[in-house]
């Protein structure tokens, strides 16, 4: 029987998952497809049962669902029960299977991009929301051991840095003292398209060759991103995160790797940035 996988997610018109998936099983030659669809918040557990009914080998769980489906499943992987999200399911035997893949992504992309950086270096995450909580689980666990994180809201600071045994700060506190970071990841939703214009830090105080990484992909160069770059900053955007969360699910599903490097030239140059 033809394979059939899915994202949830609402609102999920905008997700590029499918265009990425579909082109990747086309690549590999895998009789399947992959479709959107359109869940409402506070109705994954009937999705989930409709999904299981009706065959699908696996999806991807996106916003508002990633803690929601928890419950639902039968086996969490330990990363993803320590985040407490989920963004990928895989079904085995009829079982459902829990991973996180988005900060995995970003450290793939982040070590893709910058093949240089050690495990000593000194990481400032900035935000401390779900993808903060991914994003510093996954360098935690790759061996990064020096990690400060930075929120408008000090207190969720200082609960997620105190479970990764990391240190916290105020943003201001972040701003004074930027010079003595090698990376910082931008995890907020500041500096996104159509939401809040901006950037959430001052990086004024920037080091030369500090790396800053922002999780954001529309647009493709965040006002961080362009100030960090005016003081000598290496910049890298959200898809490379995008393209390696999708392939590590791929690999899940299917236990084939698909290519990541031209898939994030394809997807920029569909977000209207140049192929290179
Ligand atoms: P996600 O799951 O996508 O990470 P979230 O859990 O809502 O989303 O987290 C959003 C993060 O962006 C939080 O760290 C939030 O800071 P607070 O904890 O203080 O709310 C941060 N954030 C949102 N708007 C911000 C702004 N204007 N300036 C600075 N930080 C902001």
């Amino acid at each position: 029987m033809k394979k059939w996988f899915a994202v949830i997610g609402d609102p999920i018109a905008q997700s590029m998952s499918p265009t990425m998936h579909e082109a990747w099983l086309q690549q590999k030659e895998v009789d399947a497809s992959y479709i959107p669809i359109h869940v409402p918040r506070g109705t994954v557990e009937e999705a989930v049962r409709s999904l299981k009914t009706l065959g699908c080998s696996g999806w991807n769980v996106t916003v508002p669902h990633k803690e929601a489906i928890i419950p639902y499943l039968d086996e969490i992987d330990p990363l993803a029960e320590a985040m407490q999200a989920v963004n990928t399911v895989v079904v085995k035997e009829g079982r459902l299977h829990g991973y996180n893949t988005d900060g995995v992504g970003f450290v793939a992309s982040l070590r893709e991009t910058f093949p240089e950086v050690e495990a000593d270096a000194e990481i400032l995450i900035v935000g401390a929301g779900g993808a903060a909580k991914g994003i510093s689980y996954a360098l935690c666990r790759d061996g990064f051991r020096n990690m400060t994180i930075a929120n408008r809201t000090y207190e969720t600071a200082e609960q997620l840095s105190s479970q990764l045994n990391a240190s916290a700060m105020t943003l201001s506190e972040a701003e004074q003292q930027l010079a003595q970071f090698d990376i910082i990841v931008q995890t907020t939703s500041v500096g996104m398209a159509h939401s809040q214009e901006g950037s959430p830090l001052d990086v004024s105080q920037l080091k030369r060759g500090t790396i800053v990484a922002d999780i954001i992909y529309n647009p493709l160069q965040t006002e961080l991103m362009k100030q960090a770059e005016a003081l000598g900053g290496k910049t890298m955007n959200g898809i490379g995160m995008f393209v390696h969360q999708g392939a590590i699910a791929f690999q899940h599903w299917l236990d084939i790797q698909p290519d990541t490097e031209q898939m994030t030239a394809r997807i920029r140059q569909q977000l209207g940035g140049n192929s290179c």
